[in-house]
């Protein structure tokens, strides 16, 4: 008999989860939606302070009894903000962009799951080895910032195979049931979604950012390094906007000598305080921005492509249901 692991224990009826969209992109109202639509709802809380991962958590209580995650970005935290999320009660923390070992023994102590987002089979199997008790593969079809090293389909049915009885969750591109089929025949037990769930109502991106994606197709999204300001030298997807292209059209050229490099960009409203936000920064345009969207990091994967209206995490859990169902029977 298969060893019970983390996913039958979390029991959630659709095997879809939100990526952790750091910032709160992922909040209390998305997760909430997610969890009420049968999946498993995961908060951005990557590069917040503490007191603010707490009051998020303890609003997305509010709104559902259903079991949480959130998501840590390791070389943007401290720590406390680990701690935070163990403290606030979520069943699971997803980390990302690091080693997850200095984190298992506490969360085991308090009945919770680390899942490691990774970006190859060798990190996933060190992940898995240090007590990690799922694994995110990531591709490179990936929106935000991207770890991985190949498309995903090249790499996911060798982790699920070198991981055993530790679930796969495959991220990256994924847009439609069609390609949750593909994913959960392919080895994973679920998909981890991003992309799709910021261009929702629910979502906390700004309002012309989600306009943005209804825009744009996957060709016009990018792998790049230029949005660094907060976290440097790191891969990340975008959709090509002014920013983007005035950067190319001038060589290219390295950090310190940009076009517009240090200028105000806009601000965000952070607690009733407005904080300015200079051009390249990592920072999201969420619904909190004032500024110009073509300025900021438009952070999408491949997905992209099958984002055509915004709609409600409702509208499209069920539209991937009926995708899921039907490609089930034309494979049948
Ligand atoms: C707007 C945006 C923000 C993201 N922020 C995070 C984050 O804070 N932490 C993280 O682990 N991954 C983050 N990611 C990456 C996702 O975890 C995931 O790999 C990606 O969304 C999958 O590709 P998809 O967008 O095509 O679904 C982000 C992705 C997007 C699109």
């Amino acid at each position: 008999m298969r060893k019970r692991n983390m996913l039958d224990h979390l029991n959630h009826k659709e095997p879809i989860w939100n990526a952790g969209m750091g910032l709160g992109l992922a909040g209390p109202d998305l997760v909430a939606a997610i969890s009420g639509a049968g999946g498993f709802g995961v908060l951005g809380a990557g590069a917040m302070p503490a007191g603010a991962i707490k009051s998020m958590i303890e609003a997305t209580k509010k709104l559902t009894k259903k079991p949480l995650g959130a998501n840590i970005i390791i070389p943007m935290s401290d720590g406390s903000d680990v701690a935070a999320c163990f403290d606030a009660g979520v069943k699971v923390v997803v980390l990302f962009w690091g080693d997850v070992q200095p984190y298992i023994k506490d969360a085991q102590k308090k009945g919770i799951y680390i899942v490691s987002q990774c970006g190859s089979v060798e990190e996933a199997v060190i992940a898995a080895d240090a007590g990690a008790s799922g694994i995110i593969m990531q591709g490179t079809e990936a929106g935000g910032h991207v770890k991985a090293k190949s498309p995903l389909f090249e790499t996911l049915q060798s982790c699920a195979r070198e991981l055993g009885a530790i679930p796969t969750i495959a991220s990256g591109g994924i847009g439609t049931g069609k390609d949750i089929l593909k994913a959960l025949t392919s080895g994973a037990e679920a998909v981890s979604m991003g992309t799709r769930f910021l261009a929702t109502t629910e979502s906390s991106a700004a309002k012309e950012y989600k306009e943005r994606l209804i825009l744009a197709n996957s060709d016009d999204t990018v792998i790049t390094k230029l949005f660094d300001g907060g976290w440097a030298d790191a891969n990340h997807r975008v959709v090509m906007n002014d920013a983007y292209n005035r950067w190319v059209d001038n060589d290219s050229r390295s950090p310190g000598q940009r076009p517009g490099e240090g200028s105000q960009i806009g601000t965000v409203s952070i607690e009733d305080t407005l904080v300015p936000l200079t051009r390249y920064t990592t920072y999201p345009p969420t619904s909190a921005f004032d500024g110009d969207i073509e300025e900021m990091p438009l952070y999408a994967g491949t997905s992209v492509s099958q984002v055509r209206e915004v709609i409600s995490v409702a509208t499209l859990m069920s539209t991937l249901s009926i995708e899921y169902k039907k490609a089930l029977l034309e494979k049948a």
